[in-house]
């Protein structure tokens, strides 16, 4: 079976890392597969240090398409995959999530039939103002197997008319399609298979622990700090969000260190979208540690030690869940509800008042139960399976 994979952007090089890891461990004499990057993120600490650190083969090609607006860059990732896909012919192309690099590869593979799996479909934040759930949800009614991650994901693909086989025992890894068709294109087959960044987490936290020193190089050894970070484009493009949320890291500098480990969407937007008086407040907190963007090892270190996780990113607030700490999330929803539902986020937006509410709630009493809901750790060995089985089907 030949894969073509897209990846771009951060999250995508990360997850990519537990797909190729179970190829290599198990499949590889049944499976090749084709990694492309759309070069959404090009920046050394945002792709090339995850290749080097996570043990995932080089990409077979890279379109270097970078940085511009949303349709120029998703054009010029289409037509780049497009040829890939023409000249590769694979079985499956695979995507992630829901960046301009997944809704570009849907598009090119579905223009020209090529099946696509959809890894962490099924989530909705039901806010079409945020690129990514039109991202998200093109993907989906493009895609021919699709993988969620949580119970709400299924449920959410359930009511936009995907057909699921509920009969027989409701294991997290029974197939949620009926188990007699064969996936096609006009015949998707969806499945519940856990999250595969739960994979990545499992696998590296102890491999972080041994093979990174940021906590010592940061002085954080036994001083309690807050991880946070900040890239959504409603926080960084919009000055009074943006200042809200600092002006909230500030307050809470007066009690606690933070560490923030800056995307270059945010450092480059905190010079134009904040004043100056806040600026530097920011720059001269001794107790506020801006960094660049950090490895994932580092990242998985730092949650792992962290008395709380703020943060408006999608993956690190369930890497904050996974480690067990409680969570401040910096948007006005989530996708990941189970998260909110369970008690340990909370859903503060960019508002000062509500972050300082959370903090102080968590602060009093931090969470102590976090239910398994994001799976086993083998998302990535299921999601194989599947795939194998699809192709012999075909
Ligand atoms: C993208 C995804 C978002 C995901 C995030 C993960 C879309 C629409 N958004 O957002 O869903 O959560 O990645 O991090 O696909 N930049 C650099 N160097 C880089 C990359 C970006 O300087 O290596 C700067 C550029 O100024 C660029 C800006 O960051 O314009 C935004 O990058 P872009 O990839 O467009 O969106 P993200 O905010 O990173
Ligand atoms: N991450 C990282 N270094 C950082 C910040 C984040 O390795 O400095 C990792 C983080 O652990 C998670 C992923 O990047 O696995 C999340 O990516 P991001 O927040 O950029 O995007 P989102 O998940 O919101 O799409």
């Amino acid at each position: 079976m030949k894969l073509v994979t897209i990846i771009g952007a951060r999250p995508q090089i990360i997850k990519a890392a537990a797909l190729s890891r179970a190829i290599k461990t198990y499949y590889a004499d049944h499976i090749q597969e084709i990694i492309v990057h759309t070069g959404q993120h090009y920046d050394d600490n945002m792709s090339q240090v995850f290749f080097d650190e996570l043990g995932i083969p080089h990409p077979d090609y890279n379109l270097h398409v970078g940085s511009a607006s949303h349709g120029v860059q998703t054009a010029r990732m289409t037509e780049g995959i497009e040829e890939i896909l023409l000249k590769e012919k694979p079985d499956f192309i695979v995507l992630y999530g829901d960046t301009n690099s997944t809704l570009a590869g849907a598009v090119a593979a579905a223009k020209i039939h090529v099946p696509i799996v959809h890894i962490e479909a099924g989530l909705r934040s039901f806010n079409k103002a945020m690129p990514e759930e039109i991202n998200r949800i093109v993907c989906d009614h493009c895609s021919t197997l699709l993988f969620t991650p949580t119970k709400t994901g299924l449920e959410n693909l359930k009511r936009e008319g995907f057909p699921v086989d509920e009969s027989g025992p409701s294991t997290l890894r029974q197939a949620q399609g009926p188990t007699t068709t064969v996936p096609t294109i006009n015949n998707p087959k969806v499945y519940h298979c856990g999250d595969i960044m739960y994979d990545n987490s499992l696998y590296f936290s102890d491999i972080a622990e041994e093979k990174t020193d940021i906590i010592k190089r940061l002085s954080l050894n036994d001083k309690p700090y807050i991880l946070a970070t900040i890239h959504r484009d409603t926080n960084t493009d919009y000055p009074e969000r943006l200042s809200a949320i600092f002006r909230s890291i500030i307050k809470l500098s007066e009690e606690c260190q933070v560490v923030l480990p800056l995307h270059p969407r945010t450092a480059k937007l905190l010079k134009t979208n904040l004043d100056e008086t806040l600026q530097k407040q920011i720059f001269s907190c001794q107790n506020i540690k801006l960094i660049p963007p950090v490895s994932f090892l580092e990242m998985i270190a730092l949650e792992r030690h962290a008395l709380l996780v703020m943060t408006d990113s999608g993956g690190v607030q369930k890497e904050a869940y996974f480690f067990k700490k409680p969570c401040i999330i910096l948007r006005p929803e989530t996708e990941w509800v189970e998260i909110v539902e369970t008690g340990n986020a909370v859903l503060a937006d960019a508002d000062e008042g509500r972050i300082m509410q959370a903090w102080q709630h968590f602060k009093g009493s931090p969470p102590t139960v976090f239910p398994e809901i994001f799976g086993d750790g083998h998302a990535a060995e299921f999601m194989l399976e599947k795939m194998l089985l699809a192709n012999t089907n075909c």
